[in-house]
């Protein structure tokens, strides 16, 4: 993209004003950018609602959190297994049950680059099952207390969707063929780009108030190869964060973030937003270049499908 709208350093979170009263759930919370974005979040007065699967690691994100805001830190965690379906289901329940409005669900949970073929506890290849599976299920069921909050979905996607196959797998979805821990990983993050971009059709079809935005941190310094990959990728993403490629977990917040808070009139939902600098793995945050296959529609339409019957969730949308 030529020239950033928020200026040559891109968006920042000084832009944000009092969020006091605004709730916000985020996913894979207790780590990376999940856990930056919500410090971020907190420090201007909003509430957050972690979705962990962990309870040790979140009490201690908790604690770690409340001891450098200091204040009253509105700061809480509901436990969520994104490979469990059913954990899904009763996290999205407490929710419904708990929460008085959503301003913004921030899907930013995931794994990455699992060595060998692995499966969730309802039988999806681990990355589709916990990456997409996981969260389409998770919006479809907080999509009514979104619409009464006119929330929003923030879909934290990444470089990875055009690293991969660039195409949905439909033929084998759990990749008992062919399976790669890149290929696989971008797979689930194209799907869930995908899901973001159809979601938002279906929306306006359908006359809701609900909007969703697509974003990515580009290349940032996170537990995630560490939590998730091989030896070999964890040693060269190792190697690779001490370079100017990878920036800091806090920076790789910032999209998300943005996507969660900025002006609806400054944001485009069309978009794609992330950092803007060298292969868009860092630099000023602004909108980002977006290949087509991201928005092919029948792919989309037939990966929704899919998506219901593997979930056994049927979008009242
Ligand atoms: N870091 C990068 O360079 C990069 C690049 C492109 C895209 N991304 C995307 O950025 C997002 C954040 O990742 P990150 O880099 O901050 O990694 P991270 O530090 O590993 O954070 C990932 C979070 O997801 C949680 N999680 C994993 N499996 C889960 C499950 N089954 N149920 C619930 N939560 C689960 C992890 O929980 P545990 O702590 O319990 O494992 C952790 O809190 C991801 O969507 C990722 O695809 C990252």
């Amino acid at each position: 993209m030529s020239s950033n709208q928020f200026g040559k350093e891109g968006w920042k979170p000084e832009r944000i004003g009092n969020l006091s009263g605004n709730t916000y759930l985020i996913t894979g919370a207790n780590s990376g950018t999940g856990l930056e974005a919500s410090k971020i979040l907190l420090s201007k007065g909003a509430e957050v609602i972690m979705l962990n699967r962990n309870e040790e690691k979140s009490q201690k994100a908790i604690g770690d959190i409340k001891k450098d805001l200091r204040g009253s830190t509105k700061v809480s965690f509901i436990k969520m297994d994104l490979a469990n379906l059913s954990s899904v289901r009763s996290a999205a329940n407490e929710v419904i049950n708990k929460v008085a409005k959503i301003d913004g669900l921030i899907c930013n949970a995931a794994i990455a680059q699992v060595p060998k073929q692995e499966f969730t506890k309802d039988g999806f290849e681990s990355h589709l099952g916990v990456n997409h599976y996981g969260h389409f299920l998770l919006n479809g069921m907080l999509f009514e207390k979104l619409e009464e909050s006119k929330g929003r979905i923030i879909i934290v996607g990444s470089e990875g969707y055009k690293m991969g196959l660039k195409n949905i797998q439909f033929d084998d979805m759990n990749w008992d063929k062919n399976y790669n821990p890149m290929k696989t990983y971008c797979h689930s993050k194209l799907a869930q780009m995908m899901f973001g971009y159809e979601l938002q059709d279906r929306i306006k079809d359908a006359n809701k108030n609900v909007k969703v935005y697509v974003c990515h941190p580009g290349s940032s310094a996170t537990s995630l190869i560490k939590n998730s990959g091989g030896l070999r990728d964890r040693i060269l993403f190792g190697i690779m964060s001490k370079t100017p490629l990878v920036q800091t977990a806090e920076k790789g917040s910032f999209p998300e973030v943005m996507c969660a808070v900025e002006a609806e009139e400054n944001l485009n939902q069309k978009a794609y937003y992330g950092p803007t600098g060298k292969l868009q793995w860092t630099g000023p945050v602004g909108e980002c270049d977006l290949k087509p296959h991201a928005k092919d529609k029948k792919v989309a339409t037939k990966l929704w499908e899919v998506s219901e019957d593997a979930t056994d969730f049927k979008w009242n949308i």
